[in-house]
């Protein structure tokens, strides 16, 4: 098995829900559990938590992982896109004292993909990408329907990649012989040029295709309405984001929420990872968190 995922910044998006044992808390973004359980173990008995992923695989991890923790009345656990959280909120109370939501996908779902391709280095898996098995369109079904002028338009909104047109042409002039990873990876090889073949030429293109396949801004979008519709008057909504393109979605709702009074920054800008962290988790490098408080008086 490979190794759980680390949780980023744990100490800081804690604290930034300044927990109540009594509360009722809800994570967003289970992944391997690592955020949940801080949280948990902050609750007393009366205090409740319920944890949110869209992908089954890490479910099944985090109950067999905290097969004790899991099965206890207080923390529930529940398979769902995070957009409909206020749905399964509801049925436990009216309101919530704290959301967190760590987005992006854990290092496991990167490293043990159970055959989805979410990793450019998995070169044999296929080009998946659904991080919710019952979700109709994969990687592969994109690059095969969309025509060349979608595609470009797809890795540069979602990838920002500088070379998305010479991508798109290339995929679509070789589309018969793009089945795995690997074939994606390769081509995207030849048609960079030679100076930025340093800088894993893949990233961005397998980020734009993820982003399209789990439909994660328009997720990020409604979550965000949701979460804070459910949140009670002080209640704390803390994000932690990893690319630019999710971070300026939760810096502008965040930034209409605190001029129209309904809510307040608790960070005038957005607390990034420590050197040390950073050192001892690569992946956290990128990571930024931020934190509104709910004013239901404005
Ligand atoms: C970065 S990981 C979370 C890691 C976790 N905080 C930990 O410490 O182990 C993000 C998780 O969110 C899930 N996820 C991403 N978007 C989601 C969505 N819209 N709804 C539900 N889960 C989502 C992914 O499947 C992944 O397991």
């Amino acid at each position: 098995m490979h190794k759980i995922h680390i949780p980023v910044l744990l100490r800081e998006s804690i604290d930034s829900l300044a927990i109540k044992p009594n509360g009722f808390y809800i994570d967003c973004t289970l992944g391997d559990g690592g955020h949940s359980i801080e949280i948990l173990r902050k609750l007393s008995p009366e205090g409740v938590l319920l944890s949110i992923d869209r992908d089954q695989n890490a479910i099944d991890f985090v109950k067999s992982f905290y097969n004790e923790e899991s099965k206890q009345d207080n923390w529930k656990i529940v398979k769902a896109n995070f957009k409909e959280l206020d749905y399964y909120a509801k049925e436990i109370r009216n309101s919530a004292d704290g959301v967190l939501m760590d987005l992006g996908l854990s290092s496991r779902q990167l490293e043990e993909s159970h055959n989805r391709g979410f990793s450019y280095l998995e070169e044999k898996e296929p080009l998946d990408m659904r991080m919710d098995m019952e979700l109709g369109v994969t990687a592969k079904d994109l690059i095969n329907v969309l025509p060349e002028k979608e595609l470009y338009q797809i890795f540069k909104i979602y990838g920002e990649e500088k070379y998305s047109y010479q991508i798109a042409k290339a995929i679509k002039r070789n589309i018969s012989d793009i089945n795995t990873v690997g074939d994606l990876t390769r081509l995207i090889y030849k048609v960079m040029p030679a100076v930025n073949l340093h800088k894993n030429p893949s990233r961005r293109v397998f980020q734009a295709l993820r982003i399209v396949v789990n439909d994660e801004l328009n997720s990020l979008k409604e979550g965000l309405d949701n979460s804070f519709k459910i949140l009670n008057n002080g209640g704390r909504l803390s994000v932690i984001s990893f690319h630019s393109l999710e971070d300026r979605i939760v810096k502008q709702f965040f930034l209409e929420k605190s001029r129209s009074g309904e809510g307040e920054l608790l960070f005038k800008n957005h607390i990034a990872p420590t050197d040390e962290e950073e050192k001892q988790n690569p992946r956290s490098a990128s990571a930024k968190l931020r934190t509104l408080t709910k004013h239901d008086n404005p």
